[in-house]
């Protein structure tokens, strides 16, 4: 089975939806004008029931089926853009500076809404449908967020879907994989403090830059040389900042920042003790100190056998094909929802585009009917009406 009609029918205006969240990203939780138009659109469709304000900004619609079942089935969209300048010159390109959807979570929206408004007419499955749409994915937690206000619970969600634009990969084409598949994207901080002083006297102080270079080296042998070689594990110190502002003075502190990422949660113990043994036994070895935090964010995200095994199916009907998916080192909020019920997430190809968090990014209009004809034949297949 190709797409669904009701989607090549429908796809200028959920186009036209696209295109106007694109036009207006928001950042983090202040997705406040994409929460009220997707509240308003799901209240148009004539969902069951739609509640804002769950996880802050967070929206949830409820589409009960025509079959009177119990089974409960969520669906996961992600509406946040990224503090990122757009470049790509499109017609409807960002109009907040230093904002844009470089990730194509307007896409997403926009398909699930259009899921959600096919859903809503049809009604042909049997139990119910909670179409939720999440802030702040990127880095704010958002899912974790409806989380803890209960999302899984108050609508009694039994299975949980979701589905990421993936650039580089055929439009509309879908890959997937089980178990672990995103990364556990963690955050370190190290502030090294030694004694600052004049440049030309350097046997006067106790030089932190020197220090905290060879910590930023040291940290290297994590991955190299304490990981087992065939596991995954990435450390990556990003932003290198000593308090001198001036070319001859030795600073008293160097702050440096960072990501781990790993795919266990071995190598996620094994990186935090090992950053705090280095930095602090390098910075002792100088005479200097070391302050390490090691703050834990979006743990693994791994795929469940059985409704992976499921989205293949439901993605090899939409599109005829379904492959393996690689392992990703990026992190992915949808990791919180999979730890709290059983589901699956799915990559959907952009084509040849560029990449995700480039500010040349756009997602792929052409990709709206099979994204939604996934999400309809997830509910379709999974709850499907009697006779
Ligand atoms: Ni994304």
């Amino acid at each position: 089975m190709p797409v669904k009609n009701r989607f090549a029918e429908l796809h200028d205006e959920i186009t036209a939806w696209r295109r106007d969240i694109h036009e207006h990203p928001e950042i983090l939780f202040e997705t406040h004008r994409t929460s009220a138009l997707v509240a308003e659109k799901l209240k148009d469709f004539g969902c069951d029931e739609v509640v804002t304000g769950i996880g802050r900004t967070g929206v949830v619609g409820v589409i009960k089926g025509r079959g009177q079942g119990g089974k409960v089935i969520g669906l996961r969209a992600d509406m946040d853009a990224l503090p990122i300048e757009e470049q790509t010159g499109v017609e409807y390109a960002s109009k907040t500076p230093g904002a844009m959807h470089a990730c194509g979570h307007d896409g997403h929206t926009a398909m699930l809404l259009g899921a959600a408004k096919y859903l809503a007419e049809t009604r042909n499955f049997d139990g119910t449908v909670v179409v939720i749409f999440q802030p702040a994915e990127e880095g704010g937690g958002g899912g974790k967020e409806m989380c803890d206000d209960g999302l899984m619970e108050r609508w009694g969600v039994q299975e949980i879907y979701g589905m990421h634009n993936w650039p580089g990969q055929p439009v509309g084409a879908f890959s997937i994989r089980s178990g672990a598949f995103f990364a556990a994207a963690d955050h370190i901080e190290i502030t090294v403090t030694g004694k600052g002083g004049h440049a030309a006297k350097p046997h006067e102080t106790i030089d932190p830059t020197v220090c905290a270079a060879q910590i930023l080296t040291a940290l290297q042998t994590i991955a190299s040389r304490n990981a087992d070689p065939i596991s995954q594990i990435v450390v990556s110190i990003c932003s290198f900042q000593t308090s001198s502002k001036s070319f001859n003075v030795i600073p008293t502190s160097v702050h440096m920042m960072g990501t781990v990422r790993t795919m266990s949660n071995e190598n996620r113990d094994l990186a935090e003790k090992r950053i705090a043994e280095i930095a602090e036994g390098i910075a002792t070895g100088f005479g200097a100190k070391a302050e390490v935090h090691y703050k834990r964010n979006y743990p693994v995200m791994a795929n469940h056998d059985e409704q992976t095994e499921f989205a293949a199916e439901v993605a090899r009907a939409v599109s005829g094909d379904c492959n393996e998916a690689p392992l990703v080192m990026g992190g992915e909020d949808f990791a919180f929802m999979l730890e709290e019920r059983p589901g699956a997430y799915i990559l959907m190809g952009n084509g040849d585009t560029a990449n995700v968090h480039h500010p040349l990014y756009n997602f792929n209009d052409e990709a709206i009917p099979a994204g939604c004809s996934w999400w309809a034949e997830i509910v379709e297949r999974r709850m499907p009406l009697a006779g």
